[in-house]
């Protein structure tokens, strides 16, 4: 079987599915982590794998940016592959009190864009994680000692412009993280019927102009990709 996306078999994706934005982070995560991790997609260079970590099947898939690429690959996912949990792994810019490097999970993705709304009638959709995930990556990250951060993230469609009083918006808000993709992949879910989660590297700062460092930035990405799989584990 194939999607208009994706051009794997039918039983060639697992059941739970690690969707970061970059396909080559995608590749790199099957290399680090996957037992038997096989290629399963190259249509658009979207790379996917399906592999084994710690004996549970699973895949890793690159989304692309943006809540339509990610929407459909979600979409997709579940529709065709009967995908049940899918897990966003990405990074986001910081907001307010949190730093370089940390770990953020979205509770809830608020969005500048229009994609909830033209699946709710207009109306504005609460697009939020799903519970079960969330208490599962909070009680692991509890027992390995990581720190991770539960926060409300923005979903943005204007990685530049946009909004020019965003960042006063999202702090009075209380909203820690911005990225481009967690508002559709929740709003997907929702509709769809699958269990999703976002867990996030702070990769730069909008307030202070600062970036994550190249090996910052690979073990960061690292320490969250191993959290997340360990959370998923039955
Ligand atoms: N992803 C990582 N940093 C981001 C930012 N500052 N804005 C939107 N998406 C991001």
């Amino acid at each position: 079987m194939s999607t208009p996306h994706l051009d794997a078999a039918p039983d060639m994706i697992a059941d739970t599915v690690l969707l970061p934005g970059d396909p080559l982070r995608a590749r790199h995560m099957a290399h680090e982590f996957l037992d038997d991790g096989r290629e399963v997609n190259t249509r658009r260079n979207m790379l996917g794998y399906t592999g084994f970590y710690r004996g549970m099947r699973v895949s890793v898939i690159g989304s692309g940016m943006g809540i339509p690429s990610c929407a459909i690959y979600a979409t997709e996912l579940a529709r065709v592959f009967g995908v049940r949990r899918i897990v966003r792994v990405g990074t986001c810019g910081g907001v307010g009190d949190i730093e370089l490097g940390d770990l953020l999970l979205a509770q809830a993705a608020s969005t500048d864009s229009n994609f909830n709304r033209l699946q709710f009638g207009g109306h504005d959709l609460a697009a939020c994680a799903d519970f079960g995930l969330m208490r599962a990556a909070v009680d692991t990250a509890a027992a390995q000692r990581v720190a991770l951060r539960v926060a409300g993230v923005f979903s943005t469609d204007c990685f530049y412009g946009g909004d020019p009083q965003l960042l006063a918006r999202l702090l009075a808000h209380r909203i820690r993280g911005v990225e481009m993709e967690s508002a559709g992949l929740y709003g997907v879910a929702m509709r769809e019927g699958f269990q999703a989660l976002s867990v996030l590297t702070v990769s730069d700062h909008l307030e202070h102009d600062a970036h994550m460092p190249p090996t910052q930035r690979e073990q960061g990405l690292a320490r969250m990709t191993a959290l997340v799989l360990d959370s998923l584990l039955p």
